[in-house]
C-alpha cells in the first residue's frame, strides 16, 4: 500500500485528537482511500507534556526540520500568528499540502498563504477554520458557487455560546462559565479573542471570502464582544422574551461592491431557531438568490468534532494526490506508479 506521510504541527486539544484518529482509525482510513496516512512527527513546544491521547515519546518533537522532513501533507494546529505563519510557508514552499484550523491567521495574512500555495501548486485547505465539525466552507466554496449568496447570519463561535447559555440557563458568573469552556476545549490558548469577538470575526471575515468571492480580513468586521454582558442583561431579556446570542453577519447589499460584516451580541426572540442553539453548538443561516435558506448546525467547537473537519481536508488532499493531484512528489506516488495500481486499488 502506498503511504503519505502526515506531520502534525501542535499536539493540543485538536492536535491530540488528529493524533487519535490518525493511530486508532489507520485501518478504516486505508481502506477507504488505498494508502496509508502516516504520523510521522508531532511539533509541540514541550515533547515531555503529557497528551490528551498520548503516543509513544519518539513522536514528539521541538525540532521544526525534523517534523516537516518528508511530509506530503502539514496539519498546522498550533494557533496564533507566528510561528504557525512562518512554518506553513515553509511547509508550502518544500511542496507540502498543508490543512490548518487556524482561522485568526487566515483572517490576518490569508493571501500571502494562498498566493504561496497557488504558486507552489499545492493545496491550502481549513474546513476546521469555522463552526468545528460543521461542514460549511466546502458548500459555499462548491456546492453554492452557482448561485448569488446575499446574507450569512450564524452564531460561529462556541465558546462565547456556552457562557451566554451558562449564564442564561444556570446562573453561572462569566468568569465560571469561562472556566468550564476552556476546560471542556473549546477556548482559544488565549480566550481573549473568543469573549471579544474577534474569533468569531476572523469566521466571519472567513465564510464573507468563500461567499462572495473576494478576499476580507478581520479588520473589515465590525466586532463586539460579550465581556459587557451582565447577569441583569440576561434577566432583563429573559423577562421580555428575548434570548443573548454573539452573531457574525455578513451581508451583501444591494450595490454589488458594498459587504458589511459585523460581530456583536443580539437580542432574539426565544422561539427563534438561533435561540435553540445550545452550548458550544455553532448554527450558520446562508441564504441565496437561488437556493432559499439553508441552515447548518453542529458542535461548533471541541478536540473531537474539530479534528472530525481536519480528517476530512486531510482525506480529500489524500485521495487527489493519489490520483496524481497537487503536491510533491512523494515515495507513495512512485509507489503508485512503479505498481500502476492507480486506478483499480484506490478505493473512494
Ligand atoms: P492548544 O490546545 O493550545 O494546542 C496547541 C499545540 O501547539 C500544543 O501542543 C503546543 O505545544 C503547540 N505549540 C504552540 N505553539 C508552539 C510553538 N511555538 N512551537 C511548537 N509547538 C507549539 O490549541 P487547540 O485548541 O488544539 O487549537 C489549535 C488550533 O486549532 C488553533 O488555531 C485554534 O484556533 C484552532 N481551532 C481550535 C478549536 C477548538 O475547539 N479547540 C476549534 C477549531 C479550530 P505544547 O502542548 O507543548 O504547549
Ligand atoms: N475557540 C473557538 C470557539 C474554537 O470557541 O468557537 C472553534 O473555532
Amino acid at each position: 500500500t502506498p503511504t503519505l506521510n502526515i506531520a502534525l504541527l501542535g499536539g493540543g486539544t485538536v492536535g491530540s485528537q488528529v493524533a487519535r484518529i490518525l493511530t486508532e482509525d489507520a485501518e478504516a482510513l486505508t481502506g477507504r482511500i488505498g494508502a496509508t496516512l502516516q504520523l510521522t512527527k508531532i511539533l509541540v513546544r514541550n515533547p515531555q507534556a503529557t497528551r490528551d491521547y498520548q503516543l509513544p515519546a519518539e513522536y514528539y518533537s521541538d525540532q521544526v526540520d525534523e517534523v516537516l522532513d518528508g511530509a506530503d501533507i502539514v496539519i498546522e494546529l498550533m494557533g496564533g500568528i507566528e510561528p504557525a505563519r512562518e512554518l506553513i510557508l515553509k511547509a508550502i514552499a518544500q511542496g507540502s499540502n498543508v490543512v490548518t484550523g487556524n482561522k485568526a491567521l487566515l483572517a490576518t495574512h490569508g493571501n500571502e498563504l494562498f498566493e504561496a500555495a497557488a504558486q507552489a501548486g499545492v493545496q491550502l485547505s481549513f474546513e476546521a477554520a469555522v463552526a468545528g465539525a460543521i461542514p460549511i466552507l466546502r458548500p459555499l466554496r462548491d456546492s453554492l458557487s452557482g448561485d448569488r449568496v446575499t446574507r450569512i447570519m450564524g452564531i460561529v463561535n462556541g465558546t462565547t455560546n456556552y457562557i451566554l447559555d451558562q449564564m442564561d440557563t444556570t446562573g453561572a458568573s462569566f468568569n465560571d462559565a469561562l472556566a468550564e469552556a476552556q476546560r471542556l476545549g473549546y477556548a482559544e490558548a488565549d480566550p481573549t479573542a473568543d469573549v471579544g469577538g474577534e474569533d468569531a470575526a476572523a469566521k466571519a471575515a472567513i465564510l464573507a471570502h468563500l461567499a462572495f468571492h473576494a478576499p476580507f480580513t478581520l479588520d473589515q468586521v465590525y466586532t463586539e464582544g460579550i465581556t459587557e454582558i451582565t447577569d441583569l442583561d440576561h434577566k432583563v431579556a429573559a423577562d421580555a422574551g428575548y434570548i443573548i446570542k454573539l452573531l457574525a453577519i455578513a451581508e451583501q447589499l444591494d450595490d454589488p461592491t458594498g459587504v458589511v460584516l459585523r460581530v456583536h451580541p443580539t437580542l432574539l426572540p426565544r422561539e427563534h431557531p438561533l435561540a435553540s442553539v445550545r452550548g458550544a453548538y455553532n448554527a450558520v443561516f446562508v441564504e441565496a438568490e437561488n437556493a432559499g435558506e439553508l441552515m447548518f448546525y453542529g458542535p461548533g467547537a471541541g478536540g473531537a468534532p474539530t479534528a472530525s473537519a481536519v480528517m476530512g481536508d486531510v482525506m480529500s488532499i489524500a485521495k487527489r494526490k493519489l490520483r496524481g493531484g497537487p503536491g510533491r512528489t512523494h515515495t507513495a506516488r512512485r509507489e503508485l506508479d512503479a505498481l500502476q495500481i492507480g486506478e483499480t486499488t484506490t478505493r473512494y
